[in-house]
């Protein structure tokens, strides 16, 4: 991480103090960033079929929020009305994104969520509102300037397309020079307005709720269980009501659900899944023309391999999730680690009983071949 990123502090100074407690500005982040791409290639971008673009304006009537793809003539302004168009995803198209990401490898990549851009014409934003995630709002092209808030009072504006904060009560106020971020706490309220045309990146991190997690837990452990077993009543006692659910009944079945249980590896093989599930509106593409093996090999060797830009791999123990799944018995966990943590292998290490490994992986396109920027 290079030293300005975080206005002088270490990492795990930054993880002390304001990681999930407090907002930190910081000037300067990025001496001399400009952002990515120029809002010719960000409009390209927003008509792709698989960008997760959004167009939200202001009109009379109230806030309007359309979903990508796009067409270029939906870029036209219509009136002279603030408008601001935002990107997911950034680091699923462009390799600057990803090393930009890279950056911020002092959270896990557990937390990560993705990289977001947003363009906004003079006086557009997305409006007062707060998220549920941490973010790094990092300022690209142009100045826009951010009012932020620790009010206590979230409650939002009914009927809004979007989470519009109903009493925002702005405690700071900062305008953003281009380089200069400003991390944030979930649920912290905040609101950028476009001074004049211009871009910001969002670094994003998940923050699942203690719902989301209990759910998706016991859809995982649905498919998992296997109890044997019927309800059984040999000793079915003469029911003055027939039409009444009795205590044996009620017993036989609670003690039932009370064999339902699980343990820690449980636990962590339904995390190494849940948290590299690809979103479902992303598919991979598979090498066409695939290579044959040998040739997968040789090339390999030459280029070294990256993850897919698209692909999530984490890792516990000797165990190896990619894309939703564990990875069957893989050899050379330590490269594997490195894979996981630096999202790429150089040639030289990669053994050749691992090559034979990966090449299923990218025959599924979730492994690719190496090139410079990957
Ligand atoms: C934006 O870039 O306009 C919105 C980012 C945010 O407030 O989370
Ligand atoms: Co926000």
């Amino acid at each position: 991480m290079d030293k300005h990123l975080l206005g002088g502090l270490s990492a795990a100074e930054f993880l002390r103090d304001y990681w999930q407690k407090q907002p930190l500005l910081v000037r300067n982040a990025i001496p001399g960033f400009a952002g990515l791409l120029d809002y010719t290639a960000l409009q390209a971008l927003a008509c792709e079929d698989e960008a997760q673009a959004r167009l939200i304006r202001e009109t009379k009537a109230g806030w309007a929020l359309d979903h990508g793809p796009f067409k270029p003539s939906d870029f036209k302004p219509k009136a002279r009305l603030p408008w601001t168009l935002l990107v997911q995803e950034l680091n699923h198209h462009l390799a600057s994104a990803r090393d930009l990401l890279q950056q911020f490898d002092f959270i896990p990549h557990a937390r990560l969520d993705d990289l977001m851009v947003s363009y906004a014409v003079p006086g557009g934003g997305v409006g007062a509102h707060f998220d549920s995630y941490d973010v790094f709002l990092l300022q690209g092209s142009g100045q826009r300037r951010w009012q932020i808030s620790a009010q206590t009072d979230l409650t939002l504006v009914d009927g809004a397309p979007l989470k519009i904060l109903q009493n925002f009560v702005p405690e700071h106020e900062w305008v953003l020079n281009p380089g200069d971020m400003l991390y944030l706490p979930p649920h912290y309220a905040h609101n950028g307005v476009a001074v004049d045309a211009c871009t910001t990146y969002s670094i994003g991190f998940r923050a699942p709720s203690v719902q989301e997690i209990a759910t998706q837990f016991l859809v995982y452990l649905q498919d998992k269980l296997d109890l044997p077993g019927m309800y059984q009543d040999a000793d079915l006692a003469l029911q003055s009501h027939p039409g009444e659910i009795g205590d044996a009944m009620l017993n036989q079945v609670a003690d039932m659900i009370a064999r339902v249980g699980w343990q820690r590896a449980d636990i962590a093989d339904f995390l190494g899944r849940y948290l590299t599930e690809p979103k479902p509106h992303l598919f991979f593409d598979p090498p066409e023309p695939a290579l044959t093996q040998s040739a997968f090999a040789r090339r390999a060797h030459k280029q070294g391999i990256a993850l897919a830009p698209k692909s999530l791999m984490l890792w516990r123990g000797n165990t190896f999730y990619l894309n939703g799944e564990p990875l069957a018995a893989m050899p050379d966990a330590t490269t594997l680690q490195q894979l996981a943590d630096r999202r790429r292998l150089a040639g030289a290490q990669i053994t050749a009983s691992l090559l034979i490994a990966l090449y299923p992986l990218y025959l599924d396109g979730y492994v690719v071949l190496g090139q410079a920027g990957d």
